[in-house]
């Protein structure tokens, strides 16, 4: 099955590492999209909910030959055990993603990448990239059937610099503008935790 346009704008971050991990894999669809890459050794795809792996069992596991690993598991007790991973954890809320960070984090290697694509909590995600040993390979803002993603590859590598707290890049082009536009309207509406910071920010922004 073809890639949704924000699975694929996730998929495109993958450089030649030989073991996928899709951490909330819920359909599979990222992880098993590296079937065919002759670089990819193995594929992990792993979800904490009995109905989802039930599923994937069905759907995945029926050729011997198929590079994928099912794991019945939160990404908060996962052991990666591996160099050269390429890791994605997209569409669950900041704080989830956060609290799988934490435990994945300390287990990367130079070679890895990890590709995060919260859907709520972005800012508290964010600050927390910030002060972590990351830095952000690039960040990319997409929009598909109504809604907008931020997308963060972060790696390892000195050369890169850190993540910034509100955006660089995600502000740019046509897209950008408009989501300007509907984060100041969402935000002058309900400022919380850090909003108040961000909507300054959002004002003063001219993209
Ligand atoms: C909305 S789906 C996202 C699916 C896919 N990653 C995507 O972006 O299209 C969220 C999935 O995360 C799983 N999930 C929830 N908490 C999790 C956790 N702590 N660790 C790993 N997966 C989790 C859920 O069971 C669900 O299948």
């Amino acid at each position: 099955m073809a890639l949704s346009k924000r699975l694929k704008a996730l998929s495109e971050y993958y450089d030649h590492q030989s073991i996928i991990w899709d951490i909330g894999c819920d359909h599979g669809l990222l992880g098993n999209s590296f079937q065919a890459i002759t670089s990819v050794r193995e594929i992990h795809l792993v979800d904490p909910s009995v109905e989802v792996i039930k599923s994937l069992i069905d759907a995945y596991i029926t050729d011997p030959s198929s590079k994928i690993h099912i794991h019945q598991q939160h990404g908060q007790n996962l052991k990666i055990n591996h160099s050269s991973n390429c890791i994605f954890i997209a569409g669950m809320g900041g704080k989830e993603i956060l609290e799988i960070s934490l435990n994945i984090i300390p287990q990367l290697t130079a070679k890895d990448v990890l590709i995060v694509s919260p859907h709520r909590k972005i800012l508290e995600l964010r600050a927390y990239l910030k002060e972590s040993i990351l830095n952000l390979v690039e960040e990319k803002l997409i929009w598909e059937d109504g809604q907008y993603y931020q997308i963060f590859c972060l790696s390892l590598d000195p050369k890169y610099s850190k993540i910034s707290l509100y955006g660089d890049d995600i502000w740019k082009g046509d897209t950008g503008r408009k989501y300007h536009s509907h984060q100041l309207e969402a935000f002058l509406s309900h400022q919380d935790g850090m909003g108040k910071a961000y909507t300054t920010f959002l004002k003063e922004l001219n993209p």
